[in-house]
C-alpha cells in the first residue's frame, strides 16, 4: 500500500561528499590485496618489453631484485612467478631441474627479501613444453596423471628453492592433493599450495602467451580448462581442491568471470584470489592510449569490481603501477 504522505528515499544523502561516500564505502582495495605477476628470464642484466602488454617487462633474476624490493617498498607483500627456460622439449625437461629458472628467481628472492616477500611460483609445463601444452602429450592428447606426476616434481623443485606458495596453473585432475603428498613426502609441510581452481579456456590469455611464449603448437587448451559456459562446474573444482588441501584457491579471468568470483567466494573456506589476466590488462592499456578513458580510473575500477564480486586477492599487471604510483591506501 502506498499513501500520498509517504516521505521520499534519498539515497543520494550518502553520496554528498568524498568524506561521507568513504565513510560508507562497502568495498576496500589495498596495496595489500594486489599480488603482480612477473615473468623471470635467463642470463642477467636483461629487461624485454612484452610488445603486447604495455608497461610490462621480462626481466632477468638480478633486474627482478631491483623491482620487487621497488613493489616491497611501496606497499606489496607477495610476487607471482613464470619463467621462460633456456631450453623446450617434449616433456618440460627443464621444468623439474634445481638450476631452472624459477627455482633460481625464488632462490634469489628469499635470499634477498626472506620473510618479508611471498613468493609465488607458477606450477605449468607450458612454458617448458616445445607443444606448448600444459601437460605430457601422446597421440595429440593431453595426458593427465603422467602430467600429474611431472608437476609433482616441479613443485618439489620449487618448494626446495624456498617458495612460500606453489601455484598449479594447469587444470590437470588430483594435481593438488598429489602436489600435497609429495610436498608432505618431502619434509614440505609449511608450504603452500594456491590452486588455479577454476581456470578458463580463455581467449584473453593471449598476451600471456605472447610474454611467456607458451602459445599451443597445436589445437587449444578446452580439453584440460574450464568451459566459459559453466559456473556450477567451478564449485566441483573447489570442493576438490579443498578436499585435496589447497590453501588458497583462485578464478581466473576475472574480469569476464564475476558471478564465479563471487559463487566461489560464497562457499569457499579458504582466501579466494582472482587473476586479473594479460588481455584484461591489456584491453585497459589500449583503451586508455587511444583516449576511451582515463588509465587509473579504468584499471580501479576493474580492480573494485573484482573485490566487491569477494575477491580476497587480486593477481594483477596494474598492481605495481597502483602501488608505486600511489593509487591505493596501503
Ligand atoms: C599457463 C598460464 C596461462 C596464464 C597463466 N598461466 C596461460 C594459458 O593457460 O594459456 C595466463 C595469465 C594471463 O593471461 O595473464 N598455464
Amino acid at each position: 500500500m502506498t499513501s500520498s504522505f509517504e516521505l521520499p528515499r534519498r539515497p543520494r544523502r550518502l553520496r554528498r561528499s568524498e568524506a561521507l561516500r568513504g565513510l560508507v564505502a562497502e568495498t576496500d582495495l589495498l596495496r595489500r590485496h594486489l599480488v603482480p605477476p612477473r615473468f623471470v628470464l635467463p642470463g642477467s642484466g636483461r629487461r624485454e618489453a612484452v610488445a603486447s602488454m604495455p608497461g610490462v617487462e621480462r626481466l632477468s633474476v638480478d633486474l627482478l631484485l631491483g623491482e620487487v624490493e621497488h613493489d616491497l617498498e611501496a606497499g606489496l607483500r607477495a610476487v607471482m612467478l613464470f619463467g621462460l627456460p633456456e631450453t623446450k622439449d617434449a616433456r618440460g625437461s627443464a621444468a623439474t631441474e634445481a638450476e631452472d629458472i624459477l627455482p633460481r628467481a625464488v632462490r634469489a628472492l628469499k635470499e634477498r627479501f626472506g620473510a618479508d616477500l611471498v613468493v609465488m611460483s607458477d606450477v605449468c609445463l607450458c612454458p617448458y613444453t616445445d607443444h606448448g601444452h600444459c601437460g605430457l602429450v601422446q597421440d595429440g592428447e593431453i595426458l593427465n596423471d603422467p602430467s600429474v606426476r611431472r608437476l609433482q616434481d616441479m613443485a618439489r623443485v620449487h618448494a626446495e628453492a624456498g617458495a612460500d606458495f606453489v601455484c598449479p596453473s594447469d587444470m590437470m585432475d588430483g594435481r593438488v592433493g598429489a602436489i600435497r603428498t609429495a610436498l608432505d613426502g618431502a619434509g614440505f609441510e609449511h608450504t603452500g599450495i594456491l590452486a588455479y581452481t577454476a581456470k578458463y579456456a580463455s581467449a584473453f590469455y593471449g598476451p600471456f602467451r605472447d610474454a611467456a611464449s607458451s602459445a599451443p603448437a597445436f589445437g587449444d587448451r578446452r580439453s584440460y580448462q574450464m568451459d566459459p559456459r559453466n559456473a556450477r562446474e567451478a564449485l566441483r573444482e573447489l570442493d576438490l581442491d579443498l578436499e585435496e588441501g589447497a590453501d588458497l584457491v583462485m578464478v581466473k579471468p576475472a574480469l569476464a568471470y564475476l558471478d564465479v568470483v563471487r559463487r566461489v567466494a560464497e562457499l569457499s573456506e579458504v582466501p579466494v584470489c582472482a587473476y586479473n589476466v594479460s588481455g584484461e590488462y591489456s584491453m585497459v592499456q589500449l583503451a586508455a592510449r587511444e583516449g576511451l578513458g582515463e588509465l587509473r580510473a579504468l584499471a580501479l575500477e576493474v580492480l573494485t569490481a573484482i573485490r566487491r564480486a569477494g575477491a580476497d586477492l587480486i593477481l594483477s599487471y596494474h598492481a605495481s603501477q597502483a602501488a608505486r604510483e600511489g593509487w591505493l591506501p596501503a
